[in-house]
């Protein structure tokens, strides 16, 4: 069939033709929008999930809505290395000079980039060239304690009384948050609780990998106070078929009823994994309607191009002794599983295992969805490691692989 017309969209953060299930937490944020924007408290969100299941998707929807209702909206990713303070100092600094712009009395807009200042010489980071332009001297005392948990919510505040003071309302929308450390996560948590408190304009909206697992103590209960997390899972099968079928139609073509089963199957509900499928049954296939046969057809092609683009980047990250770790995982099974049986897999100790799944954690490659467990963030990632590592051979050196 025409490839210009093929609807599909595989890729990170690729807005899909049909947004499919996720009525529910599109309305969650639309409450919480609306109620902060009437200076009512309301949860902000923390939505987690495995890879490919949308959240990045869901994210870029949200800041629409937000905009749609009027907020000021700063859209970052968390990354590996970068620091929480060197991630958002930029995008304060911008917003408070949009808010500078904006008509309306008061000096909270000045004293919001002071304290800005402040806290950016606090961090004692490069930011770049953070050029202020105005002739404003940094507020000293106000958020440069160089305690992220202290100085964020100070900053949080000022950029809060500054949006409140002209009139506008701010969202900040976080992707990746699992990459922050227990420190940024809690001075994030604290930094929300003291906007709930005050009732002012600033909601904050995430995405990522489970976290509250990872919390402990103080942070775990104000998180829990302060934030719904919606889980964000492979989607029903009525979703999948929707998924599938009505860009299909709306392009004027067809798809059998035993074809969807088949895709329902092979992907498990995934997103992402639909989302390739779809796209190479319709280059597939040669005519309407999309047949079971074309299905099972393009089946060898799409697990190559998953093996590519989606897993494979992941793959290539990895360590020797991180390769054979999640050989273990998957020798297991789907998961999750407990660390003490992978230790067991693999012939070694628990304890020296320590470091190894530390970095794997790091890397975002599996998370502990509760203590002793240990599960992969990449839905289907077992069946890729068995095809990449065929023979699972503990303590033999790791190499090749089918795609080599
Ligand atoms: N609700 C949905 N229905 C159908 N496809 C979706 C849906 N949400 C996401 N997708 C598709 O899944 C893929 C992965 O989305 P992405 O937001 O990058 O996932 P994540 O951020 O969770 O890793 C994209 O190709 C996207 O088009
Ligand atoms: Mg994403």
């Amino acid at each position: 069939m025409d490839r210009i017309r093929n609807p599909f969209s595989p890729g990170a953060g690729s807005p899909p033709p049909e947004l499919a299930g996720r009525d529910a937490v599109m309305e969650q944020a639309k409450v919480l929008f609306g109620r902060v924007l009437a200076r009512r408290p309301e949860k902000s969100l923390l939505m987690t999930g495995l890879r490919g299941v949308g959240k990045t998707v869901l994210l870029n929807e949200m800041e629409r809505m937000a905009q749609a209702l009027g907020y000021r909206t700063i859209l970052v990713e968390a990354h590996e290395n970068k620091s929480l303070a060197v991630l958002l100092a930029p995008h304060l600094r911008r917003l408070l000079f949009e808010l500078d712009r904006l008509a309306g009395a008061g000096n909270k807009v000045r004293r919001g980039i002071a304290v800005l200042k402040s806290f950016i010489g606090g961090i004692r980071v490069n930011v770049g060239d953070v050029e202020f332009g105005l002739d404003i001297e940094p507020e000293r005392g106000a958020a440069d304690s160089g305690d992220l948990e202290v100085d964020l919510p100070n900053l949080f505040m000022s950029v809060a009384e500054a949006a409140e003071e002209r009139g506008a309302a701010v969202a900040i929308l976080i992707d990746e948050i699992q990459y922050f450390n227990t420190t940024e996560l809690s001075a994030l948590i604290m930094a929300m609780h003291k906007m709930q408190q005050r009732q002012l304009p600033l909601v904050l909206v995430g995405a990522g990998l489970p976290i509250l697992p990872g919390l402990a103590g103080e942070s775990k209960s104000y998180a829990e106070r302060l934030f719904s997390f919606p889980d964000v899972g492979p989607l029903p099968e009525p979703d999948t078929d929707k998924a599938l079928r009505d860009p299909i139609e709306e392009a004027g073509e067809a798809i059998d009823a035993d074809a969807l089963q088949a895709i329902f199957r092979l992907t498990r509900g995934y997103p992402y994994f639909l989302q390739e499928w779809g796209y190479q049954a319709w280059n597939h296939a040669a005519a309407s309607p999309i047949s079971l046969q074309i299905v099972n057809e393009t089946t060898d092609q799409v697990t190559r191009r998953l093996d590519e683009n989606f897993f494979r980047v992941r793959f290539d990250r990895l360590t020797p002794r991180e390769k054979q770790y999640l050989r273990a995982m998957a020798e297991l099974g789907a998961g999750p599983h407990r660390s003490s049986d992978i230790a067991d897999k693999l012939g070694a100790k628990i304890t020296t295992l320590g470091p190894v799944r530390a970095s794997l954690i790091k890397k975002g490659m599996v998370y502990s969805p509760s203590h002793g467990d240990m599960a992969f963030t990449v839905p289907l990632f077992d069946e890729f490691m068995r095809r990449v590592m065929p023979v699972f051979a503990p303590g033999a050196r790791v190499s090749g692989g089918v795609h080599d």
